[in-house]
């Protein structure tokens, strides 16, 4: 598939996935979402298994909301990840999940927003 300048290109993406996916049929979280490249392949890994994704940022949440009408082991929470374990608790209903994995680097679509502004 050929990447638009604007497209984000997720890190590291299959190192980090196979590290956090231990269990098919686990409980995972993804505390930053962004235009959910990593939730996309935990979810490929995940059998009964789900993920609950956050993210600060309506863009992201709206690709979020999209993703959880495709599929319902999905869920996506407009929140800061520092409050995830409420959402834990209220989402799936336990205190302890099987891994969370967060990716705090640049999203790409917004540093090229970023970049027009500070140009302009
Ligand atoms: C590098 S991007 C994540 C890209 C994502 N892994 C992907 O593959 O598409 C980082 C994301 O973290 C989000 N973010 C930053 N601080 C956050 C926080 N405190 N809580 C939740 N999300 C946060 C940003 O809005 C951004 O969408």
């Amino acid at each position: 598939m050929t990447k638009t300048m604007a497209e984000h290109i997720s890190v590291m993406l299959n190192e980090s996935v196979d590290m956090l996916v231990t269990d098919v049929n686990g409980l995972y979280v993804d505390g930053t979402f962004g235009r959910g490249g990593h939730t996309r392949l935990v979810l490929e890994k995940l059998n009964k298994g789900r993920l609950l994704g956050f993210d600060k940022d309506p863009v992201a949440i709206r690709h979020g909301k999209s993703l959880e009408q495709e599929d319902t082991r999905f869920t996506i929470v407009q929140d800061s990840f520092a409050n995830m374990a409420e959402h834990i608790s209220a989402v799936f209903g336990v205190n302890k999940v099987d891994g969370v994995m967060m990716d705090l680097g640049f999203l790409l679509p917004r540093l090229m927003m970023l970049s027009v502004v500070l140009a302009s």
